[in-house]
């Protein structure tokens, strides 16, 4: 098991590799990230991990970048190279996100869809239980 030391990193990319997310790619969407940051020797700068699903499975392949906090859509394996192009310059490739950190909420952009309302499905839930 690896200890990676964090001490230099600037970017964290959550790759979600749920279900839905890998029936469309996110494996190869994995390596082809992994590949385009060491082949840019940025392993020390980008730190990746794999995730289960992140709960936006329309929005497949789904990424998330820290610390600016950008939800990616509909990424594949050809995103790979601008994506780490974006980090590195600061420009977000903004066609492929979905939703983006204001500082207090995120906010859906134009054409993403909105999804169920979590409150209505806890009360679903609790309800079961009762
Ligand atoms: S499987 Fe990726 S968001 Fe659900």
């Amino acid at each position: 098991m690896a200890t990676w030391n964090l001490s230099e990193t600037q970017h964290h990319i959550l790759i979600c590799n749920g279900s839905s997310c890998n029936k469309a790619g996110a494996e190869e969407l994995t390596q082809s990230i992994r590949n385009e940051i060491a082949a840019k020797g940025l392993d020390t700068l980008i730190h990746t991990s794999r995730t289960l699903c992140n709960g936006r499975c329309q929005d497949k392949c789904v990424l998330i970048t820290y610390p600016d906090g950008n939800w990616y859509k509909e990424m594949s394996s050809e995103d790979a190279p601008r994506l780490i192009e974006s980090l590195i310059t600061g420009n977000e490739i903004e066609d492929k996100i979905s939703h983006s950190y204001n500082g207090k909420c995120f906010e859906r952009t134009e054409g993403t869809v909105k999804g169920i309302e979590k409150e209505g499905e806890i009360v679903k839930r609790v309800s079961k239980q009762l």
